[in-house]
């Protein structure tokens, strides 16, 4: 795995949580509320969040983003000790405008003046994507925003990542996926995208059948990766 550059891209497909998106935004705006508790708050929303997906594709019974993150809320707040209806319904409401990350607008723009196509593929309700893109500002450099709920299955199974190529119309070999998290990465490479792995967190690669084509630090990377500048 090395930072070889990726040919003839015509459109880039970006996951949204953890890649676009801070998920750690939400519960960061109540720390006042949860103190101590904030970090792993979050931690245990997220993985649990990430669980139930992957659960519910293999026990074929799907339910929308939206419900399963508000019921990994319920999961994690009772981990924690916290009974608070006020509470959830305010961590929830803040999913809807999580903060993008810091690089995100201007390399989404720099995509698009180089005639690139772009589009998220997320795991996340429409109206909840949608809201969230709105909100961060940075649905005006999309060309599609998909979300999962069309096809009622979850990342990382290949159907997903097959409906993205439909969608768009372009060959898979001449996509790259962005992803933050490992495991997506890896079933999008596996699939046959020209991945990249946006390792924000510092993590371990994930022992996996397949490895990111590229691992980049931060997004900004990504137009030289692909060849616009
Ligand atoms: C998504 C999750 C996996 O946006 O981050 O699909």
């Amino acid at each position: 795995m090395s930072a070889a550059r990726f040919e003839n891209i015509e459109a880039c497909i970006f996951d949204a949580y953890g890649t676009l998106l801070d998920f750690n935004s939400s519960v960061g705006r109540a720390k006042d509320t949860l103190g101590e508790n904030a970090d792993a708050l979050s931690s245990t929303w997220r993985q649990k969040q990430l669980e139930y997906t992957w659960l519910r594709s293999l026990m074929g019974a799907y339910a929308p983003f939206w419900q399963i993150t508000g019921e990994a809320l319920d999961y994690a707040m009772e981990a924690r000790g916290i009974a608070d209806n006020g509470l959830r319904q305010h961590l929830m409401q803040l999913y809807l405008t999580l903060d993008p990350f810091p690089e995100v607008a201007a390399t989404l723009k720099v995509l698009k003046q180089a005639g690139i196509k772009t589009a998220i593929l997320t795991n996340g309700s429409p109206q909840m994507i949608t809201a969230a893109c709105r909100n961060a500002g940075i649905d005006v450099f999309l060309d599609a925003i998909l979300s999962v709920d069309e096809i009622q299955i979850y990342k990382p199974h290949p159907s997903v990542y097959q409906f993205a190529v439909d969608r768009l119309g372009v060959a898979k070999e001449r996509i790259s996926f962005q992803s933050s998290n490992c495991w997506d990465a890896v079933g999008a490479s596996h699939f046959g995208f020209q991945v990249a792995w946006c390792n924000r967190y510092d993590q371990p690669l994930d022992r996996l059948p397949a490895e990111p084509d590229a691992v980049i630090q931060s997004l900004a990377e990504l137009p030289s990766l692909i060849g616009t500048k």
